[in-house]
């Protein structure tokens, strides 16, 4: 049987978590490639161990050769630093900025018809640099960071009310950082809003345990980020694209008008399949969260204007 083809740049946590569940769903061959000799090849052998305990289909290689990742169907960007315990995302502009830059450039060389998905932090300014510098139309670039806030955000919630994960339904928009916009009043718990259920306070400490999330996480490892849950999010995203699905998921995506902004790479929920980011699904948001957004999506201009990015 074939398989679609997947790259993953950056054999590190998140990178070899997200081929490890490719692999493990069944869902690609994959292509795991990094600047380090050696690991990719090491991760994916043993990676390929795994594969007669697990019964998955399909192979994944390592490789420091962009050869080997021609003609993907996706690319999946997680080169690049991670936050280390007091960093903030946008501590790494300027290493991650290079890293994203000279990746993009080889991987679009390879794979010129393949869909990009940016991983790397900061995510929003790394997904804007990311679509510039791979001259591709905005279709075929996006990022992942909403479906881990609120993944996030769903998990705070389960914690807190007690209820199944599978009857919460939790939304996380705009910036991946400390300009997140959670959306409790778009959260529901079997369908009823988080701010119908817990008072105004319990709702808050639940936004700002999603805010602070990955800062938790950073925290607690001391020597790196987190890495699961950033995996699986995007593997939520290329399954999306292989199976065409056509999946409505909060996405970094580019903005032009809606929600009045323009010219930036922000999360909102929006439809993504074979081709890519089909559109925003645009909800009815009221004029706080309206605002809420937009001082999101200013604080992600301010940092794509710093690096030069846009206009
Ligand atoms: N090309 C390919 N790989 C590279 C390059 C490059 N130019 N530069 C660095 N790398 C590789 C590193 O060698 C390392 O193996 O990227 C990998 C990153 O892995 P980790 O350090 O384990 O970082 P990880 O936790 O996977 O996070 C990667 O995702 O969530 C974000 O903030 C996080 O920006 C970070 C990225």
């Amino acid at each position: 049987m074939t398989h679609p083809k997947v790259t993953v740049v950056g054999a590190g946590q998140v990178g070899a978590t997200a081929a490890e569940l490719l692999l493990l769903h069944n869902l690609a061959d994959v292509v795991m490639i990094d600047v380090a000799e050696g690991l990719p090849q090491g991760k994916a052998l043993d990676l390929m161990h795994m594969r007669s305990v697990e019964g998955f289909g399909p192979c994944v290689r390592g490789t420091n050769d962009y050869a080997e990742t021609a003609g993907s169907d996706v690319v999946v960007v997680t080169a690049g630093l991670p936050r280390r315990p007091g960093m903030t995302r946008d501590d790494l502009l300027a290493s991650n900025s290079a890293i994203v830059r000279s990746v993009i450039a080889s991987a679009v060389a390879a794979s010129p018809d393949a869909v990009f998905i940016c991983v790397t932090n900061p995510l929003d300014v790394m997904t804007y640099l990311a679509w510039k510098e791979s001259g591709l139309c905005a279709e075929k670039v996006f990022g992942m960071g909403g479906v881990l806030d609120s993944a996030r955000f769903a998990y705070a919630i389960a914690e807190k009310t007690g209820a199944d994960i599978a009857d919460i339904s939790a939304l996380a928009m705009g910036a991946h950082g400390d300009a997140m916009c959670v959306l409790p009043r778009l959260s529901t718990v079997k369908g009823r809003p988080l701010t119908e259920l817990l008072p105004l306070g319990e709702v808050e400490a639940l936004v700002q345990r999603t805010v602070l999330g990955g800062a938790e996480v950073v925290g607690l490892l001391k020597a790196g980020s987190a890495f699961y849950a950033p995996a699986a999010s995007v593997v939520s995203m290329v399954r999306a694209v292989l199976e065409d699905s056509g999946q409505t998921l909060p996405g970094c995506v580019l903005l032009q008008g809606e929600y009045g902004v323009s010219d930036v790479f922000l999360s909102v929920p929006a439809r993504f399949g074979r081709s890519g980011f089909l559109g925003v699904t645009e909800l009815a948001l009221d004029d706080a969260e309206t605002r809420a957004l937009q001082d999101s999506a200013a604080t992600v201009a301010a940092s794509l204007d710093a690096l030069g990015l846009r206009g």
